[in-house]
């Protein structure tokens, strides 16, 4: 049976719900699911086995490609006891390749599984699955719309390395046009106080007006620069993101745009700090030099990743309900 159309707001019950976007959190519904995560982390560093989620399969429909958020869903089904059907780019081996559905497709999976991860290159593709699916719906990233769980784990990221949520000075740069992860962190951020980001990119990857007013009306700060002279040296977290060469209607515009902003040494001593940390979701394709990958502030190969095992670790036994 379907469910409700609108998005179910989290508050205080994962159990069930779909995880559309981060406008459904609360900042309890966030400092609830960081307590779980880092609960699971200490369980897994003792390396005590869990079967939260024995008997019950997740599916993981990717129809874009992926390797962290893919890999670490996949883990984390496994590390907690339960199975997954794992279809990666369906529209080249599984029936959409003979013209199915994204709605057929869903109703399939759905028999099979007690919750469906989907990434899809579509805007409010998730919702689209969620309206029709029975069983939870997790968006792994809908086109260049959200990415929650990414958000989730950065959020968890800053707040282990840093202590705090709020009254932060953030510097997101790259591609704030087409960067999910940006869209779903920027929102994340908007829950808690006195929190200041500026986004640093071209004019033509900028965050559309309309978002920065929607997201302002929050109470967050937002500030877009084009020019890195204008980095505030005083900066918490720098988050790097890739120019989203997939969503370009032409290869020259991505050529033009690509890497205008490059996290290099000299960009660091100059415009960082000490006590800062360095964060990317990845891919990364040269916007960080890999000369910085050892730097202590570097998060996004080690700690950033990593965690991200453990937040879906986190978010799936919420979801199906096996803790609370
Ligand atoms: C991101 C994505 O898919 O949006 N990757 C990820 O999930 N870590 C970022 C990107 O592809 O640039």
């Amino acid at each position: 049976m379907a469910k409700n159309p609108s998005i179910d707001k989290i508050n205080g019950n994962f159990k069930g719900k779909d995880i559309l976007s981060i406008d459904q959190f609360t900042t309890s519904d966030l400092t609830h699911i960081l307590s779980v995560t880092h609960k699971f982390k200490s369980y897994a560093i003792k390396h005590k086995p869990l079967d939260l989620l024995k008997g019950s399969v997740t599916t993981l429909l990717f129809y874009e490609p992926s390797s962290r958020t893919f890999g670490s869903f996949c883990s984390a089904v496994q590390r907690l006891g339960g199975g997954v059907v794992p279809m990666q780019m369906p529209q080249l081996v599984g029936s959409v390749a003979k013209g199915e559905t994204l709605e057929d497709t869903i109703q399939a999976f759905q028999s099979f599984s007690e919750a469906i991860v989907i990434r899809h290159p579509q805007v409010g593709s998730a919702k689209i699955a969620a309206d029709i699916a029975s069983v939870p719906i997790l968006n792994a990233g809908d086109g260049k719309g959200e990415h929650p769980t990414q958000a989730l784990l950065d959020i968890y990221t800053i707040k282990d390395q840093l202590g705090r949520l709020d009254n932060l000075t953030v510097v997101i740069g790259g591609d704030m046009y087409n960067g999910r992860t940006v869209h779903s962190l920027i929102r994340a951020l908007a829950l808690y106080k006195n929190n200041t980001v500026y986004l640093l990119s071209p004019k033509q990857l900028r965050l559309p007006n309309e978002e920065i007013d929607m997201l302002s009306k929050r109470g967050i700060n937002l500030i877009p620069i084009e020019d890195e002279k204008d980095i505030p040296k005083n900066a918490d977290i720098w988050y790097w993101t890739r120019v989203q060469k997939e969503r370009f209607e032409n290869e020259k515009d991505y050529e033009k745009l690509k890497n205008k902003f490059i996290v290099t040494k000299n960009l660091l001593n100059t415009y960082g700090n000490k006590n800062m940390i360095l964060m990317h979701p990845l891919p990364r394709v040269g916007e960080i030099t890999t000369d910085i990958d050892g730097d202590f502030r570097a998060m996004y190969l080690r700690a950033q990743m990593k965690n991200g095992l453990y937040i879906r670790m986190a978010l799936l036994a919420l979801i199906l309900g096996k803790i609370s």
